[in-house]
């Protein structure tokens, strides 16, 4: 009886965990970027203290050079890019990190 009830429950606990994995890739950047705090400033399409991240995009559109820039300034903080409103500097981020936000942030349309 309670192998039974074993059987029955497993396929459905792999389907679920199949689906976890094929979502975590895409959602993986937005997922950080709530994690480490960046959307109490900024969001995707809209200013809020920090320039929106589609601005950001545009802005640096076809700038070879733009993900290593960015993602030091993530890490550093700094001013002067979009206004006189600094953004501090973000010491829980790794250099990995910022490089992978700064990726997504250029990635947005
Ligand atoms: C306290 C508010 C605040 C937080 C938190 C914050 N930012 Fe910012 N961010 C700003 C402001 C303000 C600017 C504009 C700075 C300037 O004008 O140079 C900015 C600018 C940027 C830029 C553009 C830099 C440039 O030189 O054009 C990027 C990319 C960015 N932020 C990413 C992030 C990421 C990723 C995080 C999270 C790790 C984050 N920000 C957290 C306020 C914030």
């Amino acid at each position: 009886m309670a192998a039974k009830e074993v059987m029955i429950v497993r396929p459905a606990s792999l389907l679920i965990a199949a689906a976890a994995a094929v979502a975590l890739p895409a959602a993986a950047s937005p997922e950080l970027a709530q994690k480490k705090n960046c959307l109490a400033c900024h969001t995707v399409d809209k200013k809020i203290v920090g320039p929106a991240y589609k601005d950001i995009a545009a802005k640096y559109a076809g700038q070879k050079d733009a993900a290593d820039r960015l993602a030091d300034k993530i890490m550093k903080g700094g001013v002067g890019a979009w206004g006189q409103v600094p953004m501090p500097a973000n010491p829980g981020v790794s250099a990995a990190e910022a490089k992978q936000l700064a990726n997504w942030i250029l990635s947005l349309k």
